[in-house]
């Protein structure tokens, strides 16, 4: 990653204290050395969300998410890891290295800079407009829409006066160059006119991107004219294949589901009925960088396109690409009504919800189109519908679920459970047998399969990683006790990847005498790290020491450990020339260590 050096990472993490940062978002309270709260990222009842001022880390005991104050701010707010150092180094006034920013020039930063503030000047004049004494058509329309001031303001929803070069001559004004201006995005020249307005006599919504900048807009008309929306096209700022209309506002929401919808007045509607997790593409078709943007704040959308044919074909398009990105979706329902905004205005919004209760399953949505494509009443088209359906379902490899769609086609089109899975099979053998051919020489990645079995491994978390992170908790919150436990332990001695790793860094970490998992934490990218890492230092059974145990304790965790290691040894090196030598040596320690008093 073209980057942070760690001392500015260090320096971060050092002037933006995980306690003051996480009250920004969870109300926390003193218990012990630790603060306590409801997590904000599972819902409970009661705190087992632990955040340690000396560790400055946050650990959750029911859900397990953990990590440092940057993990805390990019799993909150879903920032990618350099968003989330950027906004900690605004937060404590640091200037971000120049360096950090890879390739783009500071000029064409620069650049950046301006062309969105030329947009946000936009947006405000924008604003003002409908709000002033020449606003009244804006403000006509949206009230005719019933949108409530609050709405409006919250969108920062304007109106382009009707004059041709209104925007034009107040940005000048404000003294902006023309060079400028050109790429701005709002202003057209040519030769005869000079500079003019992209939009006049249009209500205005400004698009933000998913940090709240203003990087566009789309203009509609007040009337019937065409086009009915106008958009402002793509500049260095504004690229519609990767920006959603409302997800600013939408990653805030705490919902786990998004609302996937059309259009700028569906988002608006669906949010001023209270359905903050709504957005939409803008006025193009879904992109797979739309799908990948979303798969960063959700797992599974909810699709609220229009009910014409259209919308039916967007659905059926989005659906495969939503799970190509690891997406689930469902289809809401509208009918009798054409989209969200006409629904909520007829039915309201607690009608709404219950469309979203039953929102339909993607793949019975396609099949239900695809039926109607087959005359069900003849055996022929029975046959054909069948033949086709069996030939969807094998895309579902996993057996279970595969099954588990054909019960529920079965059930839905009155269908032989049997004969479709029979029929199915056979499709999906020969689809198989494809497949092989085709991959036969192509090698699979040994770093992905290293990486599966990385996660089994984790998932089940037996006794030795217990013993593992009590060790690791242990020492992090007595650290004085690094002697005594290094003389036994080595980093050699744990076992697994992640915990090798972070061991070693630890115990590098306490021979220098300090004491900052935090900072180990900041060397994972990957988020399922991260959590695993903060888990380390995070053990239960360390609240379960006390001071009649803590030697029998110790003693039996070191033991645990060195036992394992030695098994590990015994497997791993039989072949070696000491082998016998040196196990009987580990035997031999391990005896003693048995009768020794470990803790004074
Ligand atoms: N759109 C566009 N240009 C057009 C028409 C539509 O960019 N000429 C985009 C807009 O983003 C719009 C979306 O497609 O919000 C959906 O279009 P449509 O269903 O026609 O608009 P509605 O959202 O129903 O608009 P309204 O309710 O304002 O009539
Ligand atoms: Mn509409």
């Amino acid at each position: 990653m073209p980057g942070f050096t760690d001392d500015f990472l260090d320096e971060v993490r050092a002037r933006n204290d995980i306690v003051d940062v996480v009250s920004g978002y969870v109300h926390l309270e003193k218990r012990g050395s630790n603060y306590f709260g409801l997590c904000p990222f599972h819902s409970e009842k009661t705190p087992s969300f632990s955040v340690s001022p000396g560790k400055q880390m946050y650990y959750c005991f029911g859900c397990h998410e953990g990590g440092n104050v940057i993990t805390f701010l990019m799993n909150i707010e879903h920032y990618t890891f350099r968003e989330a150092v950027e906004k900690l180094a605004e937060r404590c006034g640091m200037d971000i290295p120049q360096d950090a920013y890879g390739e783009s020039s500071k000029k064409e930063r620069d650049r950046k800079d301006k062309l969105r503030e030329i947009n946000k000047a936009s947006a405000n004049y924008y604003y003002l407009q409908l709000k002033g004494s020449r606003g009244k058509a804006g403000r006509d329309y949206f009230e005719k829409r019933k949108l409530s001031d609050e709405t409006i303001l919250h969108f920062g929803l304007g109106y382009s006066l009707p004059y041709s070069d209104d925007l034009y001559r107040f940005l000048k004004s404000k003294g902006y160059q023309d060079d400028l201006l050109k790429d701005c995005g709002l202003v057209v020249f040519d030769e005869k006119r000079g500079g003019h307005d992209k939009f006049w006599n249009r209500v205005m919504f400004p698009i933000l991107d998913a940090n709240g900048q203003v990087i566009g807009f789309g203009g509609r008309v007040l009337g019937d004219g065409q086009p009915k929306y106008l958009n402002s096209p793509e500049t260095e700022i504004f690229n519609k294949r990767k920006n959603l209309y409302g997800l600013y506002f939408a990653r805030r929401s705490r919902e786990k589901e998004m609302i996937l919808c059309e259009g700028y007045m569906d988002v608006i509607s669906l949010h001023q009925a209270g359905f903050t997790n709504a957005v939409a593409s803008l006025g193009t078709a879904l992109t797979q960088e739309h799908c990948k943007l979303l798969s960063r704040y959700t797992k599974q959308v909810l699709l609220c396109y229009d009910s014409d044919k259209a919308g039916v074909s967007a659905a059926l398009r989005a659906a495969p690409m939503l799970k190509e990105a690891g997406i689930t979706s469902k289809v809401i329902h509208m009918d009798p009504f054409k989209d969200p905004d006409e629904f909520i205005k007829n039915l309201g919004a607690e009608e709404f919800r219950k469309r979203m209760q039953d929102a339909q399953n993607s793949f019975l949505f396609e099949i239900d189109q695809l039926q109607k494509e087959y005359d069900m009443g003849d055996p022929d088209g029975r046959t054909g519908f069948v033949q086709e359906l069996s030939s969807r379902l094998t895309r579902f490899r996993d057996e279970v679920e595969r099954n588990n769609y054909i019960d529920a086609v079965c059930e839905r089109y009155h269908l032989e459970q049997g004969s479709l899975r029979r029929e199915t099979n056979a499709i999906g053998e020969k689809k198989e047998e494809q497949r092989m051919r085709n991959v036969r020489f192509s090698a699979s990645s040994p770093r992905m399969e290293n990486r599966e079995e990385g996660q089994q491994q984790r998932q089940k978390k037996g006794g030795l990683s217990r013993t593992q992170d009590l060790l690791l908790t242990w020492l992090c919150e007595e650290p004085k006790l690094y002697p005594v436990v290094r003389s036994y332990l080595s980093p050699e001695d744990f076992d697994g990847g992640l915990y090798r790793e972070a061991a070693e860094m630890f115990f590098e970490q306490m021979e220098n005498g300090q004491d900052d998992p935090a900072k180990i934490i900041a060397t994972y990218q990957d988020p399922e790290d991260q959590k695993e890492v903060s888990g380390m230092f995070y053990s239960d059974a360390y609240e379960t020491v006390t001071p009649d145990t803590r030697d029998k304790a110790m003693r039996e965790s070191i033991l645990k450990m060195k036992e394992s290691s030695l098994e590990r040894y015994r497997r791993e090196h039989s072949g070696d020339q000491d082998f016998l030598s040196t196990t009987l040596k580990r035997q031999k320690e391990l005896q003693e260590l048995r009768r020794r008093k470990i803790l004074q």
